[in-house]
């Protein structure tokens, strides 16, 4: 077996090869929230390009809650039609795609305003840059309630829409991980305190979307193996997280690290167990894997095919690759022809490492909207200009949602 050999998930469903191009934001949206031409121009250079399933970047179960301006919202009423365009161009080229749903939680700009909701009224400690959050509000059992029933009517309206499938984000800091991390989760109800109770939010979610959808629909879901944070949700978590996750029906599991306030998923928590420059999360997904009998994947650094080889023979069942598929759409059809073809991915390494982290996605976001404009990326763009274009297409982008939202 190795990564250009077909999988097939319990579902049903079966991918040409294991190569998944993992979620990434890409804050194009049309100004309704909705996907139009920027992002069906890289969704089909994606398809083209060879992977077997695309992960979409994370889709807003709230608009009201959004992780960043020019976002994607489905929600209950949003009418499909720009959605099924959308999975229609994804799916050409015997490829499948995924909507990754998410609610943000308390990591919702400032200046984006609206709901900042989170287990408990703890606000996000970013040094210097704190100031750029609101701190949240601890939610009520009506707002439980409330995401519950919005993660299955996205899920839903996904499927309406012709994806082949939903990835619930657990991950990074989101509101599922800040529900499963007692640094954040401080309640003494059921959705808090022992660790059986801050994953009850998950698994209900899982099982919701599970029951709404049906038994011929990927559901899976990205969570960390660790937040890397001292006290916080650890790999002995995720491990016991995924013994109950076995028993939910999922069809995989991709795992990734790290939240805004310890950001391991750029490669860049400070902790020596994600200092491999490549494949950031193999050593903790390895362990994890041992006790999960739901297919795994695990993405983060993955820019040349012997290493995407090696997290497939160290016992992962699919490879996400991110970064290196904005700079290279077309980077597995190269390894077809060349399999020592070298991707990319940026490395800011300025002494702020916030900063540097925001300059390495508004890199790789600044490829995303070359390839939604038909144009090549880049490997030579400036971290400092990308970030300063970042900056104000995101000013323009926030004004633009609050006065159609918010005010
Ligand atoms: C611009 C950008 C946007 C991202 N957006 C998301 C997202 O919406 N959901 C998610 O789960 N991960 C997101 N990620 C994280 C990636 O899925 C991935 O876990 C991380 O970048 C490490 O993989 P890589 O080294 O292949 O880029 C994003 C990463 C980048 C660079």
């Amino acid at each position: 077996m190795n990564a250009f050999t077909p999988f097939q998930f319990n579902c049903g469903i079966e991918v040409k090869n294991r190569f998944v191009k993992a979620a990434m934001e890409e804050n194009m949206s049309e100004p309704n929230q909705l996907p139009g031409t920027a992002l069906k121009n890289l969704y089909a250079s994606w398809a083209k390009g060879g992977v077997g399933l695309i992960i979409t970047g994370n889709v807003m179960v709230d608009k009201l809650a959004m992780t960043g301006p020019g976002g994607v919202v489905l929600e209950k009423d949003t009418p499909v039609k720009a959605f099924r365009e959308w999975s229609e161009i994804a799916k050409q080229n015997d490829t499948k795609v995924i909507m990754q749903i998410n609610h943000p939680g308390r990591q919702v700009f400032k200046k984006m305003g609206g709901k900042v909701l989170s287990p408990s009224d703890v606000a996000l400690d970013m040094g210097k840059h704190s100031g750029l959050f609101t701190a949240p509000k601890a939610m009520t059992e009506e707002e439980i309630q409330d995401v519950i029933q919005r993660f299955e009517n996205t899920a839903l309206r996904a499927r309406d829409a012709g994806f082949d499938g939903v990835q619930v984000h657990s991950a990074h800091g989101y509101l599922l991980s800040q529900f499963l991390s007692p640094l954040t989760n401080k309640r003494n109800d059921e959705w808090g305190g022992e660790l059986a109770n801050r994953a009850r939010l998950l698994l209900e979610v899982i099982q919701r979307v599970r029951i709404a959808c049906g038994t011929d629909f990927i559901v899976s879901v990205k969570l960390n193996s660790a937040d890397f944070q001292r006290g916080g949700f650890d790999v002995e978590d995720a491990i016991q997280v995924v013994k109950w996750l076995n028993d939910s029906s999922l069809d995989f599991i991709e795992l990734s690290g790290g939240s805004y306030e310890a950001p391991a998923m750029q490669g860049k928590s400070g902790d020596e167990r994600t200092l491999a420059r490549e494949a950031y999360f193999l050593t903790f997904a390895k362990r994890i894997a041992e006790h999960s009998n739901i297919p795994v994947m695990t993405t983060g650094g993955v820019k040349r095919l012997p290493v995407a080889n090696e997290v497939l023979s160290s016992g992962m069942d699919l490879v996400g690759i991110a970064s290196a598929l904005a700079y290279d759409p077309a980077l597995v059809n190269k390894w077809t022809v060349n399999a020592d073809f070298e991707g990319f991915i940026p490395n800011t390494g300025w002494k702020d490492k916030t900063l540097s982290g925001l300059a390495n996605m508004a890199l790789v976001k600044r490829q995303l909207r070359n390839l939604g404009k038909g144009k090549r990326p880049s490997r030579s763009s400036s971290p400092l200009i990308s970030l300063i274009i970042d900056q104000i297409r995101a000013a323009k982008l926030t004004k633009r949602y609050r006065k159609q939202f918010i005010d």
